[in-house]
C-alpha cells in the first residue's frame, strides 16, 4: 500500500495485509488486516510510530524509502507485539543513531522477542514529553491494552493519538481515513471482543483518562484512521459498560439432531416470550461470530452433544474460549445431550470459572429430549425471562 498522508507533515507507510485469514493462528480474520506505522516530522527531529508485521517487510521499506526521512531520531513503541515491533531492528540497523523510545516494561518486552540491545533505548513515563521542535509527543502509559506494557502517544500540537492496538479494527481498505460507519463499527466490535473484552475495567479507566485530552484524529495500528474520534470513543464507552441487551446466545454443537432439537425448542420459547435468540453452531460458524455477540448479550446457553462420556471437542473449545474472553453476560447456563452416561455438564462448568454471571439450572438428557426434558426447556425460558425483566431488557 502507498504512502497515506494523514495531516501535514504526518503520514502513514505501514502495510495492508488483504489476504490474512488468522491473527495469533486463532483469530479468523474476514476482512483482512492493516499495520499502519506513522512518520512524524517536527522542525528538528523525526520520529517513527510503531513498524509493521515482519511479513511486509519489503512493503514498509519500500514506502520508507520513498518518504525518504533525511533521519529518523526517534523510533516509537507503543507495544511490544510482533506485528508492530517485528521491523524495530530493521529500521535500527538503517538509522543506528536513532533512539528506541519506550516505557520500562515494553523496553524489556522488546528485548525479549527481538535482537535489540539495552543502549539503544530512551526510557519514558506517563506524561513524559519529547520535542521535535515545532510538535511535542506526550507518553500516555495504558497497560493492558491488551497486553501490560501498552502505552499511547498523543502529539499535542495536531491533536492526533497514536493508540496502539487500542480501538483499532482488522480491516484491509484502501482509504486512509474510516468512512463507512457501519463496516468500521462491525470489525472494531469483532477487534474490541477478541482482544480487548478481557480488560473491560482498565480500558474504562483509560477512556476516562482520555477524557482530559482534545483529541481530532485518533491513528490505530490496525485499520483506518478515525478523524471522528468521539465515533468509536462512543461506541467503546458502551461495550465496556455493564449494559446488556435483550439477547440469548445459544453456541451449540448437534451430532445427531438431539441438541439441535432442543435448541429449537428453546429458540422458539424465548421467541415467544420476547426475547432475542442467536443459536450459533459451533462446528461451522468462525469464532468472530460468537465473540461479537459475546460483548453484549445478557444470556449465554451453551448446549452440546456428549463425545464419549466428555463434551464434544468443539464446545471445550467455545467454553474455553467464552472463558477466556470474560463477557459481561448476566445469566449462564448449559444443555447437554447423552447416550449412555455423561460428565459433559460437569466438565463446561468446570472450564467457565472467570464468568461472573449467575449459573441458571442446567439440563441434560439421555437421547431425544423427552415430554419431561422440554417442560424443563420451558422452565428455563421463564426464568430467562424473569431475569431479562429484572435487568429491565423488556
Ligand atoms: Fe496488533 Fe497486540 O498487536
Amino acid at each position: 500500500m502507498a504512502i497515506r498522508k494523514i495531516k501535514e507533515d504526518i503520514y502513514n507507510i505501514g502495510a495492508i495485509d488483504w489476504d490474512r485469514e488468522l491473527f495469533d493462528e486463532l483469530i479468523p480474520l474476514p476482512e483482512g488486516t492493516s499495520y499502519n506505522a506513522f512518520v512524524v516530522f517536527g522542525s528538528e527531529k523525526t520520529a517513527l510510530i510503531d513498524a509493521v508485521e515482519p511479513d511486509k517487510k519489503e512493503e514498509f521499506l519500500r514506502n520508507l524509502k520513498e518518504l525518504n526521512p533525511k533521519k529518523i531520531d526517534y523510533i516509537v513503541s507503543n507495544h511490544a507485539e510482533q506485528d508492530h515491533s517485528g521491523l524495530i531492528p530493521k529500521v535500527h540497523e538503517l538509522y543506528p543513531d536513532a533512539r528506541i523510545v519506550t516505557n520500562e516494561k515494553c523496553k524489556g518486552f522488546l528485548m525479549e522477542l527481538l535482537p535489540l540491545k539495552e543502549e539503544a533505548f530512551d526510557v519514558v513515563s506517563d506524561g513524559d514529553t519529547l520535542s521535535l521542535g515545532n510538535k511535542t509527543l506526550e507518553f500516555i502509559i495504558a497497560p493492558w491494552v491488551h497486553w501490560p506494557e501498552t502505552m499511547f502517544t498523543y502529539l499535542r500540537e495536531d491533536k492526533v493519538l497514536f493508540s496502539g492496538d487500542f480501538l483499532g479494527s482488522h480491516l484491509a481498505v484502501s482509504n486512509t481515513f474510516s468512512n463507512d460507519d457501519s463496516q468500521t463499527y462491525l470489525a472494531a466490535k469483532r477487534y474490541f471482543a477478541e482482544i480487548m473484552m478481557p480488560f473491560r475495567p482498565m480500558i474504562k479507566k483509560h477512556l476516562k483518562r482520555l477524557e482530559e485530552y482534545d483529541l481530532e484524529m485518533v491513528c490505530t495500528v490496525h485499520g483506518p484512521v478515525y478523524k471522528n474520534p468521539e465515533f468509536i470513543i462512543k461506541h467503546y464507552q458502551d461495550w465496556v459498560s455493564d449494559d446488556v441487551k435483550n439477547l440469548v446466545l445459544i453456541p451449540y454443537v448437534s451430532m445427531h439432531g438431539s441438541t439441535l432439537k432442543t435448541v429449537e425448542f428453546l429458540t422458539d420459547e424465548l421467541t415467544n416470550r420476547g426475547i432475542e435468540v442467536l443459536p450459533i453452531n459451533m462446528t461451522k460458524a468462525d469464532l468472530g461470530k460468537l465473540t461479537i455477540e459475546l460483548v453484549d448479550a445478557a444470556t449465554i446457553v451453551l448446549a452440546g452433544s456428549t463425545v464419549l462420556t466428555g463434551p464434544h471437542p468443539q464446545m471445550l473449545y467455545t467454553a474455553a474460549m467464552i472463558n477466556a474472553l470474560r463477557p459481561k453476560t448476566k445469566n449462564i447456563s448449559i444443555i447437554t445431550s447423552f447416550g449412555w452416561a455423561s460428565q459433559a455438564t460437569k466438565t463446561l462448568k468446570s472450564l467457565l470459572g472467570t464468568i461472573q454471571a449467575e449459573w441458571l439450572d442446567t439440563i441434560d438428557y439421555k437421547g431425544l429430549p423427552n415430554e419431561e426434558d422440554l417442560e424443563k426447556v420451558k422452565e428455563l425460558a421463564d426464568k430467562i425471562l424473569d431475569k431479562h425483566k429484572a435487568l429491565n431488557l423488556l
